[in-house]
């Protein structure tokens, strides 16, 4: 929380010609920001709005009552109370004050601050499997937190809910004798798998194997190794130099990998990141018999196969991971997201015997890595609700049969003229790919599109630069399904493509 010098400062700095152009609707949403916050810090917000709107809006502030509950919940104009909120993934000079504020979900619908409700076909982002407000995981959790909320388990320290979770993640995964590093979520997760397949080279006395591979559109998160890693363009960008020894490929070409292999020497190679399909980067599964065939050539380079399920895991493409589905077997692979649903954060990394065990030899070294909340308790008693409900539910046979479903569905939007196509086919997440022609005349329509429909009641998400995003929770009936579509169709036909949309 800024102190007041930082508030006002932040305001000062606009320029005298901003404050004479805002509209009626901006004044008034900054009052309100100024009532929001008169709960808590009226000091600061007094000073702030004095400084930008004078007399006026001073007044107005000051009539605020603090013991009315209607003025902790003034809908969508209580957003620009959030000024102080730095979003990720945003530009803060067009989000700040126009935040879209959540407050409540339901099932596959989420509420906001006015009531109004939206049919979440992004599960957030890819990780709420289950559905929102799942009573039996909020139990668990509240029933854990009283008993110990959290502990670490650095060195050899460990917890029941943990050790419990431990054992069945292995048990689902494609190699039941693996063992599971947690972290707190995806990006962690793959900084851990990094580190441990360049340890596990130096170890096992192959220290030139340091080079990482990753492929075009990857997304492996944003700590220091995902940034290295990146394939979404701009995300590395602006950063100054990050890991040496990271070489990317294509993400659908065998040939290429080969290629980059024999060009390096496959005796430098540490592993490849695959996620089985590219999420964050538009939804793109790999070319039929893609995995399969790249998972023999790292093989058979010697390096480790490292498979990124941080969003094709916990049932999203059909089974517990891919790996299992596509008989993988990987080195390595990094999860988050779906094994808590997302109700409280958590990752991991899922590291077959090959890697784990020189770890795990009598006399074997540290792996000096680690982090505060790994192996959170609490966290661990949501994940093992999650996965109740996810075996329960039989989840993993509902995705495929919602992947059949969604390619389907998506097809019928391709009557609409803003449409160009769809990619899905795997798992329950696809992406409605804008038409070409129409993003050619307006390169802003992915963002347009997204905002539109989300007028129309779902929430969708511009990725991979020309497509709108649908992985909604695994939970989700045929018949909301239907809805889904409806509220996309009737979003897109309120874009217009070179007006303000
Ligand atoms: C494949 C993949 N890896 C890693 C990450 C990073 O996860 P987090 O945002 O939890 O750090 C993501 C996030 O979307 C992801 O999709």
């Amino acid at each position: 929380m800024p102190g007041p010098s930082q508030a006002t400062d932040r305001h000062r700095a606009e320029s005298p010609g901003r404050r004479r152009g805002r509209s009626a609707a901006e004044y008034g949403a900054y009052c309100n920001a100024g009532q929001v916050r008169c709960a808590t810090e009226r000091v600061i917000v007094v000073d702030a709005v004095h400084d930008v709107f004078g007399e006026r809006a001073l007044d107005a502030a000051k009539t605020v009552r603090l013991d009315d509950p209607k003025d902790a919940n003034m809908g969508p104009l209580a957003s620009s109370s959030m000024s102080s909120l730095w979003h990720p993934f945003a530009s803060m000079g067009a989000v700040a004050g126009n935040e879209f504020v959540v407050d409540r979900g339901e099932g596959v619908w989420v509420y906001d601050t006015d009531g109004n409700r939206y049919l979440d076909a992004t599960a957030s982002l890819w990780y709420c499997q289950v559905g929102h407000g799942r009573a039996a995981i909020v139990d668990a959790i509240a029933t854990q937190a009283r008993r110990l909320d959290a502990y670490h388990t650095f060195g050899d320290f460990s917890n029941p809910p943990i050790a419990e979770l431990a054992a069945r993640i292995a048990r689902y995964s494609p190699n039941p004798a693996s063992a599971v590093f947690f972290t707190s979520g995806g990006s962690d997760s793959v900084d851990t798998a990094a580190k441990m397949a360049r340890r596990y080279f130096q170890l096992t006395g192959e220290p030139e194997r340091t080079v990482l591979i990753t492929r075009d559109w990857a997304y492996h998160g944003m700590h220091g190794f995902g940034t290295s890693l990146a394939g979404i363009p701009g995300n590395a960008d602006g950063y100054g130099d990050l890991f040496p020894d990271v070489i990317k490929v294509p993400f659908d070409s065998t040939d290429a990998l080969v290629t980059a292999i024999e060009k390096l020497g496959s005796a430098r190679i540490a592993g490849l990141f695959c996620e089985p399909v590219i999420g964050a980067g538009g939804v793109r599964p790999a070319p039929d018999g893609y995995l399969k065939h790249a998972r023999k050539i790292i093989e058979d380079a010697g390096a480790l196969f490292i498979a990124d399920e941080v969003i094709t895991g916990f049932c999203r493409t059909g089974d517990w991971f891919a790996s299992n589905r596509f008989s993988l077997e990987p080195d390595l692979i990094t999860f988050a997201k779906g094994v808590t649903s997302g109700y409280l954060p958590m990752g991991g990394v899922i590291a077959a015997p090959r890697v784990a065990d020189p770890f795990f030899a009598s006399g074997g070294p540290m792996f000096r890595h680690g982090y505060t909340y790994s192996g959170h308790p609490t966290v661990a008693a949501a994940a093992l609700a999650n996965l109740d409900i996810l075996e329960g539910e039989g989840l993993a046979q509902r995705a495929l049969q919602l992947e059949a479903v969604l390619v389907e569905g998506l097809e019928t939007l391709t009557d609409h003229p803003l449409v160009g196509g769809h990619r899905s086919g795997v798992g329950f997440l696809g992406a409605v790919v804008l038409a070409p022609d129409a993003l050619g005349a307006d390169p802003d329509l992915p963002a347009k599109a997204s905002q539109a429909v989300r007028r129309a009641g779902l929430i969708s998400r511009a990725i991979g630069g020309d497509a709108l995003q649908v992985s909604p929770p695994l939970s989700i009936t045929d018949a909301e399904f239907d809805q889904l579509l409806a509220l996309m169709r009737t979003g897109l036909d309120q874009v217009r493509v070179t007006g303000n949309g």
